[in-house]
């Protein structure tokens, strides 16, 4: 069976979805984008996801070409025709198809693309296993990284210097020193039993999956604090993870030249995993 992924109204070959050239989002990554994790054919906080879609979308001035309720119906279709049942939906929205000027073009539909795939669960198990390796890079991106925007070149460039170094993600230093977040992750120590992770601001995003282990810690009565962390806290920490809607949560077990703790993954891991898993609404 073929891959079928949606361009603007249209269920396609995934090898025949395009876009045209003079796409906004091609130009100037003039976008915004959603990644849904899947779980067992659903989908992991739907709400949490699609609201932040129209908060993005709000933030930039642009209208969604469809209305909310539509996005539930296509994704939960592409799941189906794809026969997904664990992997992601990948969402993008931008301002559309229009003669190349910077500013906002009149009467343009906005392009709006879905694509599916399928990831199984036991190639996360595998790494959860072993946990991951982070490469500090310095953050590069712009002052409202609160809005997910396909703008991405800062967190590419990151990822590859990361990659470079046999990471698997990077952490993102601000201009005082301080870990904003991960290249395409929530970044989060363990230390004296209590969780760090960085508070939200236009530096961060606000990240579903955090808010779901946050909520998933509070219920376990876990102690966090959201407070920025630096080098010699992520040297001093006994455990360090990484949260998104692709890895879940997934454990840190080298950042730089460091060991966290003694290089393995922590008693923690499964314990937030847990408490994450227990806390998601799957729809
Ligand atoms: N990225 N911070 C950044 C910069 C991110 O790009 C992401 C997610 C997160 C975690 O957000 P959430 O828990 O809502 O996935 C934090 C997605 C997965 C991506 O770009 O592929």
């Amino acid at each position: 069976m073929s891959r079928i992924s949606y361009v603007n109204g249209n269920y396609c070959e995934h090898k025949d979805s395009f876009v045209h050239i003079e796409d906004r989002g091609y130009q100037f990554a003039d976008g915004v984008y959603e990644v849904f994790g899947i779980i067992n054919k659903k989908i992991v906080d739907y709400d949490g996801h699609i609201n932040r879609l129209f908060r993005s979308l709000k933030e930039v001035q642009m209208k969604s070409p469809i209305n909310k309720s539509s996005y539930y119906f296509h994704i939960k279709r592409l799941i189906k025709i794809n026969r997904i049942d664990d992997g992601l939906i990948y969402l993008q929205i931008t301002r559309g198809v229009a003669e190349r000027d910077f500013k906002f073009p009149k009467n343009t539909r906005p392009s709006l693309v879905m694509i599916a795939k399928g990831i199984s669960l036991e190639s996360y198990e595998y790494t959860f296993k072993r946990g991951i390796n982070v490469k500090t890079v310095k953050d590069l991106r712009w002052k409202r990284v609160d809005i997910k925007t396909i703008n991405l070149l800062a967190p590419v460039l990151a990822k590859q210097e990361a990659t470079d170094h046999h990471c698997q993600e990077a952490w993102l230093i601000d201009e005082d020193s301080f870990v904003t977040e991960g290249s395409s992750s929530t970044a989060w120590i363990l230390k004296k039993n209590i969780l760090y992770t960085t508070p939200l601001s236009n530096s961060i995003l606000n990240g579903i999956t955090r808010q779901s282990l946050i909520k998933g810690l509070k219920k376990n009565k876990l102690r966090l604090i959201e407070k920025k962390f630096n080098i010699n806290d992520i040297k001093d920490a006994d455990e360090a993870f990484i949260t998104s809607a692709t890895q879940y949560v997934m454990p840190v077990v080298r950042v730089d030249n460091f060991k966290i703790g003694n290089g393995k993954v922590g008693k923690h891991a499964n314990i937030f995993s847990k408490a994450y898993m227990e806390a998601i609404k799957l729809s």
